[in-house]
């Protein structure tokens, strides 16, 4: 049948995509971008702005990734992962988040958690079906919930309520309609680490109303103050209806690899294999090998002097700014990112963050990106050098004083 004149038409930028049209850039992504062209345009520009930090990938990792490059590993892999990278995700969860997941049919390589998301939501949703998400939430969960053809309903996070679903929050969101609930633990952008409580009340939630939860967890190794990422799937009755997301690219420094894995009961993994085979064929060979290599417990064990680092880096940044009249912030309990609260500057997030680029080279990411009430945050990434670190918080108050 012909296209409809209606499908035809393009949209106000020219693009025909009414779906791509529809959804925002990813405000984070965009930020360090703009980062990165005013760097290389000469300015000293400090970026806190994309969630990453400022080492590079351990060393080896690399080494293991150059190793299977060089040995010919270049050709593309199963598309479910190559089995030595699926045993080490499967050791891994096993060792360092008690969950059995048999590498044969529980597991998924994926190009990031990113990428796992767009596989979880599609083996989950069809058109019109709804999927619950936090405000604030990661800035790509409500644009890709769209352009699959799902509708992002938001339960926003009560800050009196420490960024936690109270059952009501989450009782009002649901409909007939409702099949996901999609949440972050630790939090990005809030810095929540979900306790116990937390979970059985999600947990009960879903079983009541037979809902399939996507735990995103990519920030799970990184817990601060002596707490410990608890994942949903080992609470009773979730292990079927749970697709867990975890990966290397924050926690490893390993962003441009572009690999991390999925876990769940065989029928979602299934279905995920069966996207990946028309989507992406697999994850790239050599970095499922080198991030095997990172999932080994001796490079685990090896991160953890920086991993306390990082810590102290989020302790500096969340007391030297909670220390300024005009700036509320707490201590991150895991994750890498000072929530800001900057409502006594009197400004919109977007113009703090607009004029704080402007005039004093440092980025941040407007907290409304993040969701629509979270217009008075900024979101400041803690992991960057403790130099660059030192210097943007001491800029940002230097423009907080001439407010
Ligand atoms: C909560 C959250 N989920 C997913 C991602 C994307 O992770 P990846 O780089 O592994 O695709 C990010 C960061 O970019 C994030 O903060």
């Amino acid at each position: 049948m012909a296209a409809s004149p209606e499908h035809v038409k393009r949209s106000r930028d020219g693009v025909r995509s009414r779906r791509v049209s529809d959804i925002p850039e990813s405000s984070t992504v965009a930020i360090a971008d703009l980062a990165a062209r005013m760097r290389r345009e000469g300015h000293k520009v400090i970026d806190f702005s994309a969630g990453r930090a400022a080492e590079h990938s351990p060393d080896l990792a690399c080494e293991a990734a150059i190793e299977a490059l060089r040995g010919g590993q270049t050709h593309q892999t199963e598309a479910r992962g190559r089995p030595e990278y699926l045993q080490a995700c499967s050791d891994k969860l096993q060792r360092c988040n008690g969950l059995a997941m048999d590498p044969e049919s529980n597991i998924i390589a994926t190009l990031g958690c990113k990428q796992g998301l767009v596989l979880s939501l599609l083996a989950s949703i069809d058109v019109g079906d709804e999927v619950i998400i936090e405000d604030p939430c990661f800035v790509s969960y409500a644009p890709t919930i769209r352009l699959l053809g799902g509708v992002p309903v938001i339960a926003p996070l009560n800050p009196e309520n420490g960024f936690r679903w109270k059952s009501d929050d989450l009782k009002h969101a649901i409909t007939d309609k409702t099949r996901v609930i999609l949440y972050c633990s630790p939090h990005n952008p809030a810095g929540v680490v979900h306790t116990r409580d937390d979970l059985d009340l999600i947990a009960k939630i879903a079983v009541n109303h037979d809902l399939t939860v996507i735990a995103d967890e990519i920030y799970e190794a990184v817990t601060w103050g002596g707490r410990s990422h608890i994942p949903i799937s080992g609470l009773p009755g979730m292990e079927s209806r749970t697709i867990g997301l975890m990966g290397m690219t924050k926690s490893y420094s390993m962003g441009g690899w572009r690999i991390g894995y999925a876990y769940a009961a065989p029928h979602y993994i299934a279905a995920m294999t069966k996207l990946q085979q028309h989507l992406m064929t697999c994850a790239g060979s050599f970095a499922q090998l080198g991030a095997a290599r990172a999932l080994a417990e001796d490079v685990t064990k090896a991160m953890q002097p920086l991993w306390s680092d990082w810590e102290a880096r989020c302790q500096y940044v969340t007391e030297v700014l909670n220390s300024h009249p005009l700036f509320s912030v707490a201590m991150p309990e895991g994750g890498f990112y000072a929530w800001v609260d900057i409502i006594n500057s009197g400004l919109s997030s977007q113009d703090f963050s607009a004029r704080l680029i402007k005039e004093k080279q440092v980025a941040v990411v407007p907290g409304g990106s993040f969701g629509p009430a979270s217009d008075n945050y900024i979101r400041i990434t803690c992991v960057r050098s403790w130099d660059e670190v030192r210097e943007g918080v001491s800029r940002i108050a230097a423009f907080a004083d001439a407010l």
